[in-house]
C-alpha cells in the first residue's frame, strides 16, 4: 500500500496497536501526527501530547495536525480504555472515563476532521471499535456500551459523509496482544505470557491477534483499496466469537 504524500493523525499512538499503525503508515510513505498522553520517544512527523478527556484539546487536534503536516487525509481514532465489570460493579468514574475516551473523544475528532477533509475533496477515518461492541461480551458492560456507540457512529458517519468523499469505517478486533490485554491479566494476578498463550488456544486460528494484524486492516481501510467501503465494521477475530 502506498501512502506517499498522505497526512495522518493517529490517537493512542503510544499504545500497542497505535505504535504498529504509526510505524506501518510511515513505512508506506505517510506523514503522521501522533497523539497520546505522552508522545515522548515515538517516531513521527508531529507530536501532540494531551489528554483526550480535555474537550479543548480533542476539538482542536485535527486542525493542529493539519497545520503541522500541511493537510489531513486520514484520521485513526485508536485511543481507548477498558474498564471491566458488570454494571453493578461499575462506578461513576468508570462510566465517565469510558464515555469520555471511547465515545466523546472520537466524536469530537470526527466532527472537527470532517470539514477539513471535505474542503480538501475527501479523506478516510478509521475507528477502532471492538467485537465486544458488535456483540455483548460478559462482565465488560461499559466497554461494550462505548464500543457499540462508536460502531454505530461509524455506520452513521459512513452514510452521512460519503457524498463528501469521506469514508468512515471501523475495525472490530477480538483479543489483541497489547498492554491493554496484558495489564488486565497482571491486575488479576495472572502471568501475562502464560495467559495470552492459553487465550490463544481458544481462538480457532490458534493465537490472539498481534498489533500488526490489526494495523494492516487499518491501513487497508484508510487506503484506496477500500475505496467503496463506507460505514463498514470489519471484525477481526481469528474465527473466535464473543462470549
Ligand atoms: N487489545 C485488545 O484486545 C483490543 C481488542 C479490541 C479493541 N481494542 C481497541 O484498540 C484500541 C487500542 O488499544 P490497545 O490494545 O493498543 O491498548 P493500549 O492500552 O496499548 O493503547 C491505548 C492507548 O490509548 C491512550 N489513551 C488512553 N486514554 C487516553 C486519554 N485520555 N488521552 C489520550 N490518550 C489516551 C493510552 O495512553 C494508550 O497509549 C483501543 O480503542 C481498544 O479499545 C483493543
Amino acid at each position: 500500500m502506498d501512502f506517499a504524500g498522505q497526512k495522518a493523525l493517529v490517537t493512542g499512538a503510544a499504545g500497542g496497536i497505535g505504535l504498529a499503525i504509526v510505524r506501518m503508515l510511515r513505512e508506506a510513505g505517510a506523514a503522521v501526527a501522533v497523539a497520546d498522553l505522552d508522545t515522548t520517544g515515538l517516531e513521527a512527523d508531529a507530536y501532540m501530547s494531551g489528554n483526550l478527556t480535555d474537550t479543548g484539546y480533542a476539538n482542536a487536534l485535527p486542525q493542529r495536525a493539519a497545520d503541522a503536516l500541511g493537510g489531513l487525509d486520514i484520521l485513526v481514532n485508536n485511543a481507548g480504555i477498558m474498564r471491566r465489570g458488570a454494571v453493578t460493579e461499575s462506578t461513576d468514574d468508570d462510566f465517565d472515563i469510558s464515555v469520555a475516551v471511547n465515545m466523546q473523544a472520537p466524536f469530537r475528532l470526527c466532527r472537527a476532521a470532517i470539514p477539513i477533509m471535505a474542503k480538501a475533496g475527501g479523506g478516510a477515518i478509521v475507528n477502532i471499535a471492538s467485537c465486544w461492541g458488535v456483540r455483548p461480551g460478559p462482565d465488560h458492560a461499559l466497554y461494550c456500551m462505548t464500543k457499540a456507540a462508536i460502531a454505530s457512529l461509524t455506520q452513521c458517519m459512513g452514510r452521512d459523509h460519503a457524498h463528501q468523499g469521506i469514508r468512515v469505517n471501523a475495525v472490530c478486533p477480538n483479543e489483541v496482544d497489547t498492554p491493554m490485554l496484558r495489564t488486565g491479566f497482571e491486575r488479576r494476578g495472572f502471568d501475562p505470557d502464560t495467559a495470552i498463550t492459553e487465550l490463544g488456544k481458544t481462538v480457532p486460528l490458534g493465537r490472539v491477534a498481534t498489533p500488526d494484524d490489526i494495523a494492516e486492516i487499518v491501513l487497508f481501510l484508510a487506503s484506496d483499496h477500500a475505496r467503496y467501503l463506507c460505514g463498514s465494521l470489519v471484525e477481526a477475530n481469528g474465527g473466535k466469537p464473543v462470549g
